[in-house]
């Protein structure tokens, strides 16, 4: 009985870290530095480089339902980790309806050539995609037509949420709030969601980075399948020539594949030209990330290699990619074996990661119930987040001396100089006087950690 009472308790605890509603601003995760493969060389990063404080600010707006009109939807309604940030569901519901395409997975759209976004290329940057669908009518309604808010109403919004008016700051030095700053802290977050520890990656690592050689890590099925992917027709399918590894992005210059009716069936689309990457594409076991192409009429792999074996014969499709023609002028007919096609799809499964779909810098960083906490950050106005632990400094601003009392406890009080050097380290338990008259005028703060959980505060003291 006690083992079962044990176990339970564990259970619970191991619940309520994983929905741990916290963001710890002087423990950020790593987004700008992480370890990317050598032989990765695409990079559309442009001029919002990545930048740890920013991302996290992305991390919180892409899980934050108060960036739909009706606090019921945000990005990752739609984009969910546990699918690569896209949808199981063929067209996903919105405030006012279901989108007329399918969500694509946001893995590795930081590293293509392609700088254009959407299944059409509509957004000129990221940077513009990012704040598209919440300005639009039935993604996320502050659209600004239909009777919806615009974008300004947003932001009034979210200058209202207290945590904002610590994480603008953190991020930019102050609380403004911008469309701008919108969609550098987004299109920083999504560029941050990186995956590069599928078999292939470890595949590249045993032929020193020539994904031309057969991979030992492979079948011979599998390697069979790569030759297929990576040959042009008519020894292979060519896809390489479109979908290039090893970032697996897009040709910028692709035209459609063929692919034409829309999500509900009622017409045909001829301007879809971009895929995103075609890593986690699957799961490295074959389960499913949702349906695949803009209209999602693909539920599986063999059906994609189906599709390129005979590509239709549609008429008015006058953007089929000329790639996807054969030597008649007719739309492709690869006659591609049952194992050949076996095979292709085999070698895609290799594509997908690992880590990408658990790892917590990507996860939903709010509670069940659409709470947040922010703590840490040496900066006094993280204080109003954090009732929990009180600190007053008498008198402040101050010449030598000055009285901090806490709400009653046992913490390790911590004094720092603006640019966050340790001045001096005391416990306190309710209150301790500070004597200040070695250290020059300027700004400090006051940091109370407490001993027994991770709670903590800080506030602004200022010596004359
Ligand atoms: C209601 C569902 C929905 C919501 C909410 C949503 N998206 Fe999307 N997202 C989509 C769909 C559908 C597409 C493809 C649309 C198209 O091409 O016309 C897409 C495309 C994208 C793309 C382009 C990827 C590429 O490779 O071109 C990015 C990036 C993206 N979304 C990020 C976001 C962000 C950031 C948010 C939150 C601000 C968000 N999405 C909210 C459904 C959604
Ligand atoms: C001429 C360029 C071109 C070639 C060649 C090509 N593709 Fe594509 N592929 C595309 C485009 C464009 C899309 C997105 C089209 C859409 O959704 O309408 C796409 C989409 C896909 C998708 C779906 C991606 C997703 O996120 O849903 C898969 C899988 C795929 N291709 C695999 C292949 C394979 C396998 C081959 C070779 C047999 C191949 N492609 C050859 C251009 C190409």
């Amino acid at each position: 009985m006690k083992k079962i009472i044990f176990s339970l308790l564990a259970a619970v605890a191991t619940f309520a870290f994983f929905f741990s509603g916290t963001i710890d601003l002087d423990n950020l995760f790593n987004y700008a530095n992480q370890e990317i493969p050598s032989y990765i060389t695409r990079d559309n990063t442009g001029s919002n480089a990545l930048d740890d404080k920013i991302a996290t600010l992305g991390r919180v707006l892409f899980y934050d339902k108060s960036l739909s009109e009706d606090n019921t939807i945000s990005c990752s309604s739609c984009h969910q980790q546990a699918f690569a940030f896209s949808d199981p569901a063929v067209q996903s519901p919105g405030v006012a309806g279901v989108t007329g395409r399918h969500s694509m997975r946001l893995i590795n759209a930081r590293f293509a050539e392609e700088v254009h976004f959407f299944w059409d290329e509509r957004a000129a940057t990221l940077e513009q995609q990012v704040t598209q669908p919440i300005q639009d009518h039935i993604e996320m309604g502050y659209s600004g037509t239909n009777g919806d808010p615009d974008i300004n109403d947003l932001i009034d919004v979210l200058s209202g949420i207290d945590y904002y008016q610590q994480l603008f700051p953190f991020a930019f030095g102050d609380a403004t709030i911008t469309e701008e700053r919108l969609q550098l802290a987004l299109a920083q977050f999504v560029r941050s969601i990186q995956s590069f520890d599928s078999r292939f990656d470890q595949g590249m690592a045993q032929v020193n980075n020539d994904f031309t050689a057969p991979f030992p890590n492979y079948s011979t099925h599998e390697n069979h399948g790569k030759d297929f992917f990576l040959d042009p027709p008519p020894n292979g399918a060519g896809c390489a020539g479109c979908h290039r590894p090893p970032e697996f992005d897009i040709d910028p210059l692709s035209l459609n594949n063929g692919v034409v009716p829309t999500a509900d069936g009622s017409g045909f689309d001829y301007t879809n030209t971009r895929s995103p990457s075609l890593r986690d594409v699957v799961r490295s076991n074959g389960a499913t990330n949702g349906p695949l192409m803009h209209n999602g009429a693909f539920p599986t792999l063999l059906d994609v290699v189906e599709h390129y074996n005979q590509v239709p014969n549609h008429a008015g499709n006058n953007n089929l990619d000329p790639r996807l023609i054969g030597p008649n002028g007719l739309p492709q007919n690869l006659n591609l074996s049952p194992g050949q096609k076996d095979a292709i799809a085999s070698f895609l499964r290799t594509l997908g990661g690992f880590n990408v779909y658990t790892d917590e810098k990507w996860s939903d960083p709010f509670e069940p119930d659409g709470t947040i906490e922010i703590i840490g950050g040496n900066l006094g106005i993280y204080d109003l987040a954090r009732p929990e632990i009180e600190i007053d400094i008498v008198p402040n601003p101050t010449q030598d001396q000055a009285l901090i009392s806490v709400t009653p406890g046992e913490y390790e009080l911590r004094l720092t100089d603006s640019s966050g050097r340790l001045v001096y380290k005391c416990s306190i338990q309710n209150e301790a006087s500070l004597s200040l008259g070695h250290l020059s005028s300027g700004t400090y703060f006051v940091m109370i950690e407490s001993n027994s959980s991770a709670k903590k505060t800080s506030k602004k003291l200022i010596k004359n």
